[in-house]
């Protein structure tokens, strides 16, 4: 996976599996040993796991894989003595903030269906308000089963997320459909899950990322160094405070779990993706690095060199400035200004021209291409706010904070 954009949170931002308490059911499955690994990214980002492992999933893993990689006792009986504090599932279902069920297997969604309570996890699942977040892992022909189908509809309908399965090779060693989704992908549903009813809950918020790509001919291109981390980042933290994003991106790295992709490569492709994204939007974050100009004639066939040409003129035409073209009331428009010199008062101007309400100035030297980022943001009248140099996952929670009295400045007294 590319650095940056993973569904395990960096260290320095604050998200919401930080301190939340999830509950992870193991079920019957061979894919049960990939819900270890699971464990130990939900726990290394700070959640506290408790681990049910049903019957079915003790036949895959031991509880003992689980008690090491949380520290807590894993929970395997409904009936298991009550202590002091803790009243088996009753304090299970009422502290949990989620409920994932990785892998689910076809007994255990047909169990969760049916509101069965014949076992630990489908005691907490009847008595529990957390979200429920199914991965499904199956053999193929179990997976498309009408019954199981059902099952899955009946949980979809009362407001259980589901992910995967996938398709591809089964432990069976038969191609088709019933892989568990990889671990990441759990990871940013829950992350996204989290998070949903935070600030930016019901606000959708549109992201460009990347440098954009002109062509020349079929084979090459007029690009720029953006690698889209910072793009990435932002969309991962409106999503971390519940909004619903819309990433159009030029760069190949994985998307944050919960945002709708749009691929574009040019100037004039972004710009037709922003304006069908913005549509009911609440903000527009223009993180990408739009090519000012373009071949002016791009080859339909790959342009030869000829033995005795020393140079070649290439003729570019200008771009349209898409940021500063879009003015919809109601959208709050945020941008960046990549430079080399005089920082804060060319991003000022650039402020003003293109009607926006932030704008992030960084040194394009020091930025592009990197993990990290030394920003100052801007905002119409109001001194520069200079921050130290830190990585883009946390400046994108810093641009996030500082969006959010602007959406609602009553809330916040203009603060
Ligand atoms: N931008 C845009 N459309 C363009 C060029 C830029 O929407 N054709 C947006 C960028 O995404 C960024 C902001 O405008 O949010 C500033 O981009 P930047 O490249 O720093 O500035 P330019 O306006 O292109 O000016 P210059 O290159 O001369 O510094």
């Amino acid at each position: 996976m590319e650095p940056g954009v993973s569904a395990a949170p960096s260290p320095d931002v604050t998200h919401p599996l930080q301190g939340a308490r999830i509950i992870l059911a193991v079920s019957g499955g061979i894919a049960a040993y990939k819900a270890a690994d699971l464990t130990s990214k939900l726990v290394q980002s700070g959640a506290v796991v408790e681990v049910i492992l049903t019957a079915g999933g003790q036949e895959f893993v031991r509880p003992l894989t689980f008690q090491a990689l949380t520290k807590r006792a894993v929970h395997t009986d409904t009936f298991a003595p009550w202590t002091g504090t803790s009243f088996g599932h009753i304090t299970l279902a009422r502290e949990a903030e989620l409920l994932i069920v990785a892998p689910a297997s076809a007994n255990t969604i047909a169990k969760l269906a049916l509101g069965l309570a014949d076992d630990l996890l489908g005691a907490v699942a009847l008595s529990t308000e957390a979200p429920l977040l199914l991965a499904p892992a199956m053999e193929h022909g179990m997976y498309h089963h009408p019954a199981t189908q059902e099952h899955l509809a009946t949980l979809l309908q009362r407001g259980a997320t589901v992910v995967g399965p996938e398709s591809g090779r089964l432990a069976s060693g038969y191609e088709g459909d019933g892989r568990l989704v990889p671990v990441e992908t759990i990871l940013g549903r829950a992350r996204a899950l989290l998070g949903r009813d935070g600030p930016l809950a019901g606000k959708h918020v549109v992201v460009t990322a990347g440098g954009t790509r002109e062509p020349l001919d079929p084979v090459r291109f007029v690009g720029n160094r953006s690698s889209g981390t910072m793009g990435y980042a932002l969309a991962q933290a409106a999503i971390d405070c519940g909004a619903e994003v819309t990433l159009i991106t030029t760069t190949t790295l994985s998307p944050p779990v919960s945002a709708a992709i749009v691929a574009v490569e040019t100037a004039e492709q972004m710009r037709a993706a922003v304006e069908q994204a913005i549509t009911g939007a609440d903000v527009l974050i223009m993180a990408a690095a739009v090519a000012d100009f373009r071949p002016d004639q791009p080859q339909q066939r790959k342009i030869k060199k000829r033995p005795d040409q020393h140079v070649m003129d290439l003729r570019l035409t200008q771009n349209p400035d898409i940021v500063a073209s879009i003015d919809r009331p109601g959208l709050l428009k945020v941008g960046f200004a990549a430079e080399t010199d005089d920082l804060v008062a060319n991003a000022r101007g650039k402020l003003t021209a293109k009607g926006l309400a932030m704008i992030v100035a960084n040194d394009v030297v020091d930025t592009i291409g990197s993990a990290e980022s030394v920003a100052t943001i801007i905002l119409p009248d109001r001194p520069p706010d200079e921050l130290p140099r830190m990585s883009k996952q946390r400046l994108a929670a810093e641009i996030v904070a500082r969006l959010l009295p602007l959406l609602d400045p009553e809330d916040t007294n203009g603060a």
